[in-house]
């Protein structure tokens, strides 16, 4: 299993955390072939890393060439047999085991046999995704946060079949992509989802209880708790659809245990559509265009 170097082609697929790991690997000097289903996804993702890193520009972080040149190296795709050429794919699409299982078999078609496949899933196991593939060594667990340029966190994700070799490498592409990697084995949530997960569900107790209001509780673990975020900004970043994806997920897995008792309130938002930032509007309203930030 040969090593990845700057010559390896990234294949990314999906939408918001798509994106943003487009941009971490543009970063670190790879030609990116990006592609979502959804026509214009690609091409809206690239407008929005470039909306970002104009930012950058504008405060002396960054030269308008460099800029460029980091833009030119990711590259919209509109057919996915256009990925053959990929050393690696990540997946970052939506939450759900069956779509991400097709996907993955339909890329070993389509990719050639040494091609690593993975996932960005925050909860899914990969022993469960591998399960339907040809190739279950080559597939593994790639856990970026979001948003994927700033956090530096990167969980590699081992399933039961994945190859020790493809964990080691992907763990050091991580390493020389400038992010903090950590090995962990395919257990329901992993490592930070599965300890966050108590942190957005008693929030939500608190909430539904009526102890206090959303802004006091986001406040309080803001400016005294030394967090970046309070658990709803936190949550309507992630997106509710994913953020209860992920819940529904560690619940099942964990054969129903209440602890991680998927919130009503929260069920309530994504059946309105009120996804959180990706929508306007969560536990917070938000103008358009607000998810993307760069480092
Ligand atoms: P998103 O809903 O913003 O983007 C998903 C994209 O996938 C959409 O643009 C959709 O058009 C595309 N898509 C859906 N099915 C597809 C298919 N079969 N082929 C190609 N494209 C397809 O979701 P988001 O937030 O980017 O999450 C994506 C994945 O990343 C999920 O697995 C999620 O659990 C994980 N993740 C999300 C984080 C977050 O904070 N939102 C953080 C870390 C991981």
């Amino acid at each position: 299993m040969n090593k990845f170097t700057t010559d390896s082609v990234i294949a990314i697929i999906g939408g918001t955390m798509g994106a943003g790991i487009a941009q971490v690997a543009a970063k670190a000097n790879h030609q990116v072939l990006l592609f979502d289903v959804a026509k214009g996804a690609a091409e809206k993702g690239i407008d929005n890393i470039r909306k970002g890193l104009g930012k950058l520009v504008l405060r002396s972080r960054m030269t308008q060439l460099e800029l460029d040149a980091l833009v030119s190296r990711i590259v919209p795709i509109s057919d996915i047999k256009q990925l053959s050429s990929a050393d690696l794919v990540i997946e970052a699409i939506v939450e759900k085991l069956e779509v991400k299982q097709m996907l993955f078999r339909q890329l070993e078609d389509i990719c050639h046999e040494n091609a690593i496949l993975a996932s960005n899933t925050s909860s899914i196991s990969i022993t469960a995704i591998g399960a339907k593939l040809l190739r279950p060594q080559n597939l593994i667990g790639m856990h970026f946060f979001n948003p994927a340029p700033i956090m530096k966190l990167v969980e590699v994700i081992s399933g039961l079949d994945t190859d020790k070799q493809v964990a080691d490498n992907i763990f050091e592409l991580a390493i020389n992509w400038g992010k903090l990697a950590v090995h962990a084995k395919s257990t329901p949530g992993f490592i930070a989802n599965r300890v966050a997960r108590p942190f957005y569900a008693e929030s939500l107790r608190v909430l539904q209880e009526g102890a206090t209001d959303i802004a006091t509780i986001d406040a309080l673990f803001r400016e005294c708790g030394g967090f970046k975020m309070g658990p709803f900004e936190l949550m309507d970043l992630i997106g509710h659809d994913v953020n209860y994806a992920v819940t529904c997920s560690v619940f099942e897995a964990f054969y129903q245990d209440q602890r991680f008792l998927p919130s009503l309130l929260q069920k309530e938002l994504l059946d309105a559509g009120h996804l959180g930032r990706k929508s306007g509007r969560g536990f917070y309203q938000y103008p358009q265009n607000t998810q993307t930030e760069n480092s």
